[in-house]
């Protein structure tokens, strides 16, 4: 395995806080504290070259979790393994095998070209010459760099700043990569020339990613395997078609329709042999849509179209897929069933 995360948890204590004026002077002179558990018990293990999305809502305890992994902060209770490392006790060791991108802050230095970063972190992570020339021409070929190479780093745009922060990253050749929101703000384009980039370099080097982000394309397109985690706690390890499998069985058929009439309908569901758990309806009057929820494994759409056809006028129809993005929304709403 190369990173063994057991039974992971961390605590903050903050001052409490009381509302309104009178509360805020309050909590000056008060000296109670709250615990908060922003990771809570979490164990998992990832392969190497494995590219694994880590998602959850605001606050969910992702990138404290990230900072665990990459030794910035100590684990409360438990401990992780990365490489056989831990990041924790081994900072530096650790920090020779793994790269990081936080897309909310670079990592390089501002005032410095960003050529000068690149040539003090070949320092810093001691790669030789040869390694160095070999890198940046990789790293040139798949994030472009040459072309904002010799401008100080706070001059480059977003998109500029975040393939710079990627190639700095992986200057080492690190065996673990760690994006925390990696696409944030991003552009279509830039977004998709990230992902190819990160695509590649898993390919290449069998880098193993740990991927957070919000972007549910993102996942799409990199994840085979998605962690999901509420209020510090995982509620899902698993494939990212297992868990479409699982939540993205309905479908909704939308049908603009004439001359509606309910109570046939039921009827006619009755005949069928369409059990009333299995689907769900619903009528637009202004808009006159009738549309039909339903489980694709139990119900097929030539049965609804004939039924409702048979009934009534039938103008336009519509068939959506359950997106992604709608499973995710739920299980963050309402946990894993
Ligand atoms: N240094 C800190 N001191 C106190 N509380 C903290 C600290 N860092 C994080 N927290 C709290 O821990 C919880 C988890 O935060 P974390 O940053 O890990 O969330 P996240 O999943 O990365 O969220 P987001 O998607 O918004 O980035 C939050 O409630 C946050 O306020
Ligand atoms: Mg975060």
């Amino acid at each position: 395995m190369m990173i063994e995360v057991s039974h992971i948890s961390k605590s903050f204590v903050s001052p409490k806080k009381y509302p309104g004026l009178k509360g805020a002077i309050k909590g000056l002179f008060s000296t109670e504290k709250i615990e908060k558990k922003a990771v809570d018990d979490i164990s998992f293990s990832i392969k190497e070259g494995e590219i694994v999305g880590y998602i959850g809502s605001n606050g969910a305890g992702k990138s404290t979790t990230i900072k665990m992994m990459t030794g910035i902060l100590s684990p409360t209770e438990g401990n992780c393994l990365v490489n056989g490392v831990d990041p924790n006790k081994k900072r530096k060791e650790n920090a020779k095998n793994i790269g990081v991108v936080f897309g909310q802050r670079t990592q390089l230095w501002w005032d410095l070209p960003l050529s000068e970063s690149f040539t003090i972190l070949k320092e810093i992570y001691d790669v030789c010459d040869e390694d160095y020339a070999e890198r940046m021409e990789f790293l040139n070929r798949v994030l472009e760099l040459q072309e904002f190479f010799d401008r100080p780093v706070r001059t480059l745009s977003l998109g500029q700043r975040m393939r710079a922060d990627l190639g700095a990253a992986l200057l080492h050749n690190p065996r673990v990569l760690y994006l925390d929101e990696p696409t944030i703000g991003l552009d279509l384009v830039v977004k998709e020339n990230i992902r190819e980039a990160i695509k590649e370099i898993n390919a290449k080097y069998k880098t193993t990613v740990i991927l957070t982000t919000h972007d549910i394309g993102d996942i799409e397109e990199l994840c085979s395997r998605i962690i999901i985690i509420d209020q510090g706690k995982k509620i899902y390890d698993g494939s990212l078609q297992k868990l479409k499998d699982l939540y993205g069985a309905k479908r909704t058929v939308s049908m603009e329709v004439r001359n509606y009439n309910q109570k046939k309908l039921a009827n006619l569901w009755e005949t069928l042999g369409v059990k009333e758990e299995d689907y769900e309806t619903e009528y637009d009057k202004e808009q006159r849509i009738l549309s039909v929820a339903f489980d694709k494994n139990k119900i097929h759409v030539p049965e609804i179209l004939t039924a409702v056809m048979s009934q009534m006028e039938v103008k336009d129809v519509q068939i959506e897929e359950t997106q992604l993005e709608d499973i995710v929304k739920q299980i963050y709403h309402s946990g894993v069933k």
